[in-house]
């Protein structure tokens, strides 16, 4: 049941939450530390955190009896509790329901007391305190929020059933113009297993379980409800025939987030879906969406780290003896530590792009050449196999090319392995953990 208990919304399941905002706050800081330019640049960049689904700042977990801090909490903890220099930082909340907007100001002036709310809530351009609240549906301060001059960004969606691919392709066109143009990055919130299940808060309409197979003319009325509200998810119905059918609830989970990650690729580089288990038979992702390879990189490292997943981290030395002895032309004129670049931009790939995907415009493959030395390296790397044109996503620079990494000829001819499949934390091996910890 959703309320509240004091100002923080009531949840249960410790396992996905404690977890989903640890992480969340975890990587806000991560992420804040590079785009603000870092200690070297005093941390000046402009940067911002935009929750378009605020909540109350806090969250109480029955099960633990604890309050622990929401998104937004963890925004503001950041910005105000940390001790960092993060006066360019911006922090804009964006909730929707009355309720939750007046918890939110509660638990601001319970915990950060010096903010102003009468600016944070009040008109934009006499708002000095570098926090701000808007009392809007999603939809509503999409263009508000465009106002207000960000600089590098993340936009975290966490709504309580699920945000219209509509809205996010509107907030991508207005902040992503250029050719996966970096400084914006995502951060979705899905109940995954929710579509397959249904929900079970009482006041609200449960969403039926989803059909197994397609005709349309078997469903019951609450099931092609669910269907209409998923096409909204996705923006379209080409999901349903990975998704309706015979196969296991596991696989079309599976292939549910996978139809999910592949749309929202249009605008990103990388689109990487965190799983979670909040309790036992649900399963929900945070799904990361970013054009900037560091930051895809570093948020696999810590959900690896919190969740007992193994680390991604391949053997250069070993892959490289096999790269030179297979293509020895590639190392002519080369002495000591210097590598050739077609390996310099493979091995980039391997460790570093997401699911092997790339293009001429990575950070990292850029700067491995000049620009016709990089081109060729890939066109090189293309007919030897280990690239492949990316198919079956759609882009919003449908001319520029991208490219898949055929993991079978990296494994086959440099005893490589991929990333193993991310498993989700179970709610057993959280409590172990906590019980250590304590
Ligand atoms: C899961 S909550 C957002 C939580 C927030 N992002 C966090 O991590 O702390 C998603 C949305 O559900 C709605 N909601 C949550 N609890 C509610 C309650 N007790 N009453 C009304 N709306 C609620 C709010 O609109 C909220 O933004």
């Amino acid at each position: 049941m959703l309320g509240f208990h004091e100002d923080a919304i009531l949840l249960s399941g410790p396992a996905g939450t404690g977890l989903k905002t640890r992480i969340l706050g975890k990587y806000y800081e991560f992420w804040w530390k590079i785009t603000s330019g870092g200690e070297s640049k005093r941390n000046e960049f402009p940067t911002a955190i935009v929750d378009m689904n605020a909540g109350s700042g806090e969250l109480y977990i029955k099960e633990l009896g604890r309050t622990l801090l929401g998104s937004a909490g963890h925004a503001m903890q950041l910005k105000f509790d940390l001790g960092y220099p993060t006066d360019a930082l911006k922090l804009a909340f964006v909730e929707e329901d009355p309720q939750c907007f007046s918890h939110l100001q509660n638990v601001i002036r319970k915990r950060w007391p010096s903010l102003r709310l009468d600016q944070a809530t009040g008109p934009i351009d006499r708002n000095t305190s570098g926090v701000y609240l808007f009392s809007l549906p999603l939809e509503d301060a999409v263009e508000t929020v465009g106002l207000l001059n960000l600089g590098n960004s993340i936009y975290f969606f966490d709504p309580l059933l699920h945000v219209e691919m509509e809205t996010i392709e509107r907030v991508a066109r207005s902040l992503i113009k250029y050719f996966f143009q970096r400084g914006t990055e995502f951060i979705i919130f899905v109940f995954t297993s929710d579509w397959f299940t249904g929900r079970e808060y009482a006041w609200r309409k449960s969403l039926a379980p989803r059909p197994a197979t397609s005709p349309r003319e078997t469903w019951t009325g609450s099931e092609a409800e669910t269907v209409a509200s998923a096409n909204s998810l996705f923006g379209d119905e080409d999901w349903q025939e990975n998704v309706l059918n015979g196969a296991s609830r596991n696989e079309r989970q599976d292939a549910f987030i996978d139809e999910y990650r592949r749309r929202l690729m249009k605008w990103f580089r990388w689109v990487l879906p965190l799983p979670f288990i909040p309790k036992r038979g649900q399963l929900y992702h945070l799904v990361f969406c970013s054009n900037f390879e560091d930051g895809v990189k570093v948020t696999r490292d810590f959900y690896c780290l919190y969740t007992g997943n193994p680390r991604f981290n391949p053997d250069n030395q070993t892959a490289y003896e096999k790269f030179v002895a297979r293509f020895p032309e590639t190392t002519r004129g080369l002495w000591g530590f210097q590598r050739p670049i077609q390996w310099k931009i493979l091995w980039h790939i391997i460790r570093y792009c997401e699911g092997g995907i790339c293009d001429y415009g990575c950070k990292g493959i850029k700067e491995k050449g000049t620009r016709e030395g990089v081109k060729a390296a890939m066109r090189w790397l293309s007919n030897e196999g280990y690239l492949r044109q990316l198919e079956g996503v759609p882009s919003a620079w449908a001319s520029i090319p991208r490219y898949q990494l055929d993991w079978d000829k990296v494994r086959e001819t440099l005893a490589l392995l991929p990333p193993s499949k991310l498993k989700p934390i179970t709610p057993e091996h959280f409590q172990r953990k906590q019980r250590r910890r304590s």
